[in-house]
């Protein structure tokens, strides 16, 4: 990097705390309008900036990156997926990117907790009632959703965030299942009770929960195909707080409509931020906007990373969050 101070451009609003530190330690672009950059918008700031701080609203695809300047070194991300970064060109580029992991792990694992429950309790479609007025008092066979002490749920991805549900879940009375590329250490996997499961395939046909707990990578794309989806059982429901590309979206919607699966809970999508309207016609799924890991700590503690990494890299250092393609 040319100067301590570099000259950063943010390309969303962040939380004040964070935007002020970041205006003493660099010379900043802030978006404080945090309305989206247009594609030309993005072009125009990749071509000026030191440090491109993105969120997973931007697209850095090769041909954006194409467009960088020769200022640019460093794409310090607010967020822990990177996704929406191509990584491998960035490398060629020879320009280092960065994410922000760890500090959103038991947001996120609250968040899909939340919907585990919301939709086994039917959380949404109880609020639904007493906001429409129709509420017309107790019954005893009205509003019945399904316990969840008991069950068992299947992580998928048993990174940080699975490892945070699975002791959230083991709480609530659920037995932990999990599917990763390799079982976790013995010692956690004893501490939660555990079952890894190398076949996912397997694991999903066993399962009355499934939770999406994985990035989203080339090798995860639509995981969950339309093959495996079918694999579910018709009690099974499914949560997704991770990334929409993993799951085939079309089928799953179907399997939701014809009601060969119980239920969904879902807080991110395969085209965010649009939806399909047919999920949202469905009462057997609670939808979030991608809200995981909205949380006020949780942003600026984000935001703390971001800043660590610039100034760290400005310094002279390597930035501690660094992201290689290879790692994926
Ligand atoms: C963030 C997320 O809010 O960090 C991630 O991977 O999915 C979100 O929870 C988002 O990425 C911010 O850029």
């Amino acid at each position: 990097m040319r100067s301590k101070r570099p000259f950063v451009i943010v390309t969303r609003k962040l939380p004040d705390p964070i935007e002020t530190r970041m205006m003493e330690l660099f010379s900043c672009r802030l978006n404080l309008d945090d309305i989206p950059l247009s594609k030309a918008e993005l072009t125009a700031a990749i071509g000026q900036a030191e440090v491109l701080v993105p969120t997973v609203t931007d697209r850095i695809d090769a041909e954006l990156l194409a467009a960088a300047g020769p200022a640019l070194k460093l794409i310090a991300s607010f967020g822990t997926g990177i996704d929406h970064v191509d990584l491998a060109s960035a490398q060629q580029r020879g320009i280092i990117v960065t994410n922000t992991p760890g500090v959103l792990t038991e947001d996120t694992a609250d968040m899909t907790m939340a919907l585990i429950l919301a939709v086994s309790r039917r959380l949404a479609e109880g609020e639904r009632v007493i906001r429409s007025g129709a509420w017309t008092g107790w019954g005893p066979t009205t509003m019945l959703g399904h316990r969840i002490w008991g069950k068992r749920l299947g992580i998928v991805g048993m990174g940080r965030i699975g490892v945070a549900l699975a002791r959230r879940a083991k709480g609530f009375g659920l037995s932990v299942h999990y599917h990763n590329r390799r079982p976790v250490p013995e010692d956690i996997e004893t501490a939660l009770e555990a079952t890894y499961w190398e076949s996912l395939d397997q694991m999903l046909a066993h399962m009355d929960i499934v939770s999406v707990n994985c990035p989203h990578t080339p090798a995860t794309y639509h995981l969950l195909s339309a093959r495996r989806l079918r694999l579910l059982q018709p009690r099974a429901i499914l949560v997704n707080t991770a990334r929409g590309e993993v799951v085939d979206e079309e089928e799953l919607t179907h399997l939701l409509e014809t009601r060969a699966i119980a239920g969904a809970g879902l807080d991110v999508f395969e085209h965010e931020p649009a939806i399909d309207p047919r999920l949202r016609a469905l009462d057997n799924v609670v939808l979030l906007p991608h809200m995981g890991s909205s949380t006020i700590e949780g942003r600026i503690a984000m935001g703390e990373r971001v800043i660590i990494n610039i100034k760290t890299f400005a310094d002279g250092h390597r930035p501690p969050d660094r992201v290689l393609g290879s790692m994926l």
